[in-house]
């Protein structure tokens, strides 16, 4: 079984005061875009699930949340070899490690015929990690509470997001601490829900000034280079540039095709790679 695991990135992401757990209440319009990791699973007869991965530097042990994915469904005598091909950067803010979760889930769910329920997958998946439910969902919504409270929206009418890829990755705990220490919890910020019908309606243009990540102050203070590249890629292009989840992603939104290549063309900065990606594509285009 061949399975895609599409990236995503948060259009719009508010957070607000952390509970007793530690975990901080949000608030997020979430997409996924065309980049893909690609699960490729079979079940094999000796018990004990084997992952594998085309890059090295990818934990394949129970780090890895393919691998915790399979321990939570798996019944002893059961066995899987899998493989992992690795696209969506790490430390990205792309939810690459969630995405790989939630597509596992439903591929062993699947490969083992163990007959779970979309809401059991679910539950299963929010003990998993935070955007993990969101990805059983997709491909655009809008996701509460620790971001495990999913409901799914329209597309946005940009069909594109030109993805820049700094060489850096962020530690998403490191974030929230810093958003921490700076007081920037405010629980007004999620409590007023926008207008998503009509969000969901706006061309890029249009839904880009009105897009906010509560999480850029924190990762730009804590890695200043990211929000000077921010600023000069915003010169450069002269639209909005927005960063998804905790970072390091950087992207911006375009109507079509050749919006999304003439953004890019305008981006002139030495050894960062740029993406083209379809924005939220439905499950068959998976
Ligand atoms: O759930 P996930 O593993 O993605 O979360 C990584 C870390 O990010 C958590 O350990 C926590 O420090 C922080 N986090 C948070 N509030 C959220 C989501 C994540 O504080 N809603």
């Amino acid at each position: 079984m061949r399975i895609r695991s599409p990236a995503k990135i948060n259009l719009h992401l508010r957070i607000g005061v952390p509970g007793a757990d530690g975990f901080h209440p949000l608030l997020s319009w979430m997409c996924t875009v065309g980049m893909y990791d690609t699960i490729e699973m079979e079940a094999k007869r000796e018990p004990g699930v084997r992952l594998r991965c085309d890059r090295p530097d990818v934990p394949v042990d129970r780090s890895n949340l393919i691998v915790r994915a399979a321990e939570a469904l798996r019944r002893a005598h059961l066995g899987a070899d899998v493989m992992l091909q690795k696209r969506i950067p790490m430390g990205g803010g792309l939810g690459g490690g969630s995405s790989n979760a939630a597509f596992a889930l439903q591929g062993f769910n699947e490969l083992w015929r163990l007959n779970h329920s979309a809401s059991r997958l679910a539950e299963i998946g929010a003990t998993l990690g935070s955007d993990v439910v969101f990805f059983l969902h997709g491909p655009s919504s809008i996701c509460a509470g620790r971001g495990e409270r999913v409901t799914p929206i329209g597309r946005p009418l940009a069909k594109f997001a030109v993805l820049v890829f700094p060489k850096l990755s962020m530690s998403t705990p490191a974030v929230y601490r810093r958003f921490d220490e700076m007081k920037l919890g405010s629980s007004e910020a999620i409590e007023r829900q926008p207008n998503w019908n009509a969000w969901q309606r706006l061309p890029a243009e249009g839904l880009l000034p009105w897009l906010k990540n509560d999480l850029e102050a924190p990762a730009f203070s804590l890695c200043p280079e990211l929000g000077e590249l921010r600023q000069r890629l915003e010169r450069q292009i002269g639209q909005i540039v927005r960063m998804s989840g905790s970072g390091s992603t950087l992207f911006t939104l375009a109507n079509d095709f050749a919006e999304a290549e003439a953004v890019a063309a305008h981006i002139r900065q030495p050894a960062i790679d740029v993406e083209l990606c379809d924005l939220s594509p439905n499950s068959a285009e998976i």
